[in-house]
């Protein structure tokens, strides 16, 4: 299994959209996406890439499919420190089980010690997403605390639970 970060174009939008299901909705998007607007968002992305500001997100390829999504985050404020930096991913259902995540997760934190960008990568995942939970344990980082989010909430307006795991880089 290759296992390699690209980044995306408007030419992956509608693979990327056809790998979400309820559970990328649950744990990451809050909704699916359309092709229209996910090859807005890419262009999004590249323009923060040439820029060197912002949220940087790259495309999973396993054995030269796209098969999810990952990023990171140099300036989110919430329940972090400034030197950590927030990682976020998915992958698409057919690809789930084998790892592809924790491998995705390890080349990301490549990226991150290849451009010097903060002194910790930081998973914030909600307790009850144990495969996440997972993801985090055996990529090798060390959870920190539970703390409720400044940002995101419950669909009955109480603050999001998030347990933090970190990883020196
Ligand atoms: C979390 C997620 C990225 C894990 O990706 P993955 O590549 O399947 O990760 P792994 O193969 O390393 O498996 C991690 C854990 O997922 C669970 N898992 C295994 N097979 C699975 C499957 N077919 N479907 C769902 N979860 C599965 C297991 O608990 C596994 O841990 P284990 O190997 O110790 O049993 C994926 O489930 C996903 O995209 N979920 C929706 C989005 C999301 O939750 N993002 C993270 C927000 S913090």
């Amino acid at each position: 299994m290759t296992i390699e970060l690209k980044p995306l174009t408007a030419a992956d939008a509608e693979a990327h959209c056809a790998g979400e299901d309820e559970l990328t909705v649950r744990w990451l998007t809050g909704g699916y996406g359309d092709v229209e607007g996910t090859a807005g968002y890419f262009e999004e992305l590249a323009a923060n890439a040439a820029a060197g500001v912002g949220k940087r997100g790259l495309g999973i390829w396993k054995d030269g499919r796209l098969c999810g999504y990952v990023d990171y985050t140099p300036d989110l404020a919430d329940g972090i420190e400034p030197d950590d930096v927030a990682l976020a991913y998915g992958v698409h259902p057919w690809a789930r089980g084998q790892g592809v995540a924790v491998e995705a997760v390890r080349l990301i934190c490549d990226v991150l010690r290849a451009d010097v960008v903060g002194k910790r990568a930081a998973i914030r995942v909600e307790p009850e997403n144990t495969a996440s939970v997972r993801v985090a344990q055996k990529a090798g980082f060390r959870y920190v605390r539970d703390y409720p989010s400044s940002r995101d909430t419950q669909p009955d307006g109480t603050p999001t639970i998030f347990s933090l795991y970190l990883l020196d880089l």
